[in-house]
């Protein structure tokens, strides 16, 4: 049996609900790393998610972004970020969402990416479309960078190191119209989805933080592929760019001669 979209809307519905009253209330906050937390709604809300799996599709495989990996179907996995934008959320920023998406056979079929506190609730389905809250989703249609607002991110552990991604924020910004750091790579995508942002891109993501990202902008006209051609969207460190069908080659070639100068 195939899940449906309606289902997992379900699911991240209650799991918004959730979000919403545990950051309400004395939020449990524990460090996972030096500049990394991870809250009591993180664990509350994957487990909940994964409970739903396991109750539904029980030989399913979960690739989670608090508990890992479990099951060994690769046939049918799923791919979960509970709280993208812990450190957001922690702080009390509106900025964040849950994300969820299942593939079949390596094809993402199904992704949802929500955003409790604005009631945003993103939506994708293989061949059949995106929407926003039930409304059909396009990406922009801005053929220029100096149109274009991008969004990034940068990840703490490569801030010294070749792959920091500042020298390609420094580039794209004498480029772009402007560029944003949000601090949710799952909801940066969606909003290259709805047209609210032109392109994205980040480097040494995860596949949980992508995956519903990536089905909803190609369901909505976009493009998406990793940064360099190299590597995995889905496994492993995940370098991605996600835009607009103008603004793609553009953003490609300008980051791939920044990365030569580093080589
Ligand atoms: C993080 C956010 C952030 C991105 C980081 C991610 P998390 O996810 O998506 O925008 O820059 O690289 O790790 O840890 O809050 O789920
Ligand atoms: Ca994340
Ligand atoms: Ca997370």
């Amino acid at each position: 049996m195939e899940p449906r979209l309606e289902q997992v809307m379900e699911w991240v519905k209650e799991a918004s609900a959730m979000a919403q009253h545990l950051r309400g209330g004395n939020l449990r906050v524990r460090h996972k790393s030096k500049a990394d937390l991870v809250t009591e709604a993180d664990t509350a809300i994957e487990s909940f998610l994964i409970d739903k799996i396991n109750q539904n599709f029980p030989d399913h495989s979960v690739n989670a972004e608090e508990s890992g990996e479990h099951g060994e179907d690769q046939d049918h996995q799923w791919f979960i970020d509970p709280i993208d934008g812990t450190l957001n959320y922690a702080h009390g920023l509106p900025q964040y969402a849950i994300s969820v998406a299942y593939a079949q056979k390596g094809a993402l079929r199904l992704g949802v990416i929500a955003n409790p506190p604005m009631a945003e609730f993103f939506s994708a389905e293989a061949g059949k479309g995106a929407w926003l809250n039930g409304a059909p989703i396009r990406v922009s249609d801005t053929r220029e960078l100096i149109d274009s607002m991008l969004i990034t991110g940068f990840r703490h552990h490569l801030i010294d190191t070749p792959r920091s991604n500042i020298n390609n924020f420094v580039r794209l910004s004498r480029e772009a119209q402007v560029i944003r750091r949000l601090g949710a790579a799952a909801l940066d995508i969606a909003y290259v989805a709805c047209g609210r942002a032109e392109g994205f891109w980040e480097i040494a993501l995860n596949p949980w933080d992508v995956a519903a990202g990536i089905l909803m902008v190609r369901e909505a006209g976009g493009v998406v592929s990793t940064l360099y051609g190299e590597g995995h969207l889905l496994r492993g460190e995940v370098d991605i760019l996600a835009a607009n069908q103008e603004i793609y080659p553009k953003m490609q070639a300008i980051l791939a001669e920044e990365r030569s100068k580093t080589l």
